[in-house]
């Protein structure tokens, strides 16, 4: 078992390259099922959910390897294996295999992903969009059973703007003959890194961005080499410690106007922001401003993967602040042990009210689930004394040796195995 040991105090100072985006690179991976030839994935981050969706890769028969920092796939030959729970279980994002799977083989049978601890999390807009497509779907004691043999290009209207349906609509679209229109899809930049990657493959994928995309159907796609977006969470997560420890920091390989939705809110805490190209330095000093109202929503809002790394920070805040959870039912679990390091914060439904208390104390705490444990360690950088994160497997699912990259910065932090 691995623990995260953090010595809170150290301002954070100099600069840090931030990784490519894990939710870019997860349908991306699933997506080259749909061309025989070979694909490279530049400069891919090592996390556990890359290798959860690699595995997956593996045992359909197909190479995925990595080469230095780039991640190699061959899709040559897919064979049409069930893919059971073990494998599903590790990861949510195992349904993306369905759409490129009914692409190239015209069927698919994948056990239902596991839910996870932040909601239950439901596939039925996945479904019904494929159904949309005219996929014939049997849920076989939790198999999913598709059979593709009548698709055909439609236009699919989806009740909700899920990002994960929208890709996978996309995927499962982007060989059928005639054009597919995808009316209310989710706005999401990974979702357009999606149909920039397809279309690098020879697809034509038009409107991703927006909230119609419409996908015309090509005979085949090709390989290639593609290089991901950048991470807006793990530059986010970046910018919550900064609040958290004090310091200046400049991010490099960042995207700002993907970042907006968080900036801005940094900016009304009493951050100071000066953005370039494709980079952004950053500084802060003292208590943060508390937020009257902090909603998460869909893209371009205020993102559900950064509400716990902004309840962390907003817990020394000079006031008090409100926080609601709109995407996800059940994420607010971090709290109770943001409270064993001194927060003053109550939970009632998808409303979190946050007193802001002077400083936290560091303490022994566990993370549950991925973005719960970056908000441990956003809490744990800027409290009096040692912290001890366990469920670190959960952070390690999201960022690529979290310790290090701290460590850079100044931070002390460091990884210890039991
Ligand atoms: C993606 C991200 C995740 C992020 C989320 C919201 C990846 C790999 N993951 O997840 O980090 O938190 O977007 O920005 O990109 N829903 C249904 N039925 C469905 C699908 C979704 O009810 O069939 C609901 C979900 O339970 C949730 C909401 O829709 O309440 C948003 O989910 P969705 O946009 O699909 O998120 P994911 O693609 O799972």
């Amino acid at each position: 078992m691995q623990k995260l040991i953090i010595d809170g105090g150290k301002p954070l100072k100099g600069d840090i390259d931030i990784q490519t985006a894990k939710n870019a690179v997860l349908p991306i991976i699933a997506a080259c099922i749909l061309t025989e030839d070979t694909v490279v994935i530049k400069n891919c981050p090592h996390l556990n959910d890359i290798s959860a969706m690699t595995d997956i890769i593996h045992h359909l028969g197909c190479k995925g390897e990595f080469n230095g920092a780039d991640l190699e796939i061959c899709c040559k030959d897919v064979a049409l294996n069930a893919i059971n729970s073990d494998l599903t279980g590790k990861l949510r994002s195992s349904i993306f295999i369905l759409g490129p799977l009914l692409s190239r083989l015209r069927r698919a049978y994948i056990s239902h992903p596991g839910g996870c601890e932040i909601g239950l999390r439901p596939i039925d807009l996945h479904i019904s969009g494929l159904k949309g497509l005219g996929v014939k779907i049997d849920d076989n004691r939790g198999v999913i059973c598709c059979d593709g043999s009548e698709m055909s290009s439609a236009t699919v209207s989806l009740d909700f703007a899920s990002v994960g349906a929208t890709e996978n609509i996309m995927m499962a679209a982007a060989t059928l003959e005639g054009e597919t229109v995808i009316v209310n899809a989710a706005r999401e930049p990974e979702i357009v890194d999606l149909a920039n990657f397809i279309n690098a493959m020879g697809g034509d994928i038009k409107g991703a961005g927006g909230s119609v995309i419409k996908i015309t159907g090509v005979k085949k796609l090709h390989g290639c080499e593609y290089k991901p977006m950048p991470d807006r969470i793990c530059a986010g997560t970046v910018l919550t410690a900064l609040i958290s420890s004090g310091g200046e920091v400049r991010l490099n390989n960042v995207v700002p106007e993907h970042i907006f939705g968080i900036t801005e809110k940094l900016k009304k805490m009493g951050m100071d922001l000066a953005f370039t190209d494709r980079a952004l330095t950053a500084r802060f000093e003292g208590r943060p401003r508390a937020i009257h109202k902090l909603e998460t929503n869909v893209y371009p809002a205020f993102p559900t993967d950064m509400q716990p790394q902004f309840c962390a920070a907003l817990s020394v805040a000079t006031g008090s602040s409100v926080v609601v959870e709109n995407l996800f039912e059940n994420r607010f679990g971090f709290t109770a042990e943001l409270q064993k390091m001194g927060a003053a914060i109550t939970v009632k439904d998808r409303v979190a009210v946050i007193r802001g208390v002077r400083s936290l104390s560091g303490a022994t705490v566990r993370a549950l689930d991925l973005r719960g444990g970056a908000a441990l360690v956003v809490a744990a950088l800027g409290a009096k004394g040692r912290s001890v994160i366990y469920g670190v497997n959960h952070i390690d699912r999201g960022y690529e040796k979290i310790e290090s990259m701290l460590s850079a910065l100044g931070a002390a932090v460091r990884r210890e195995s039991e």
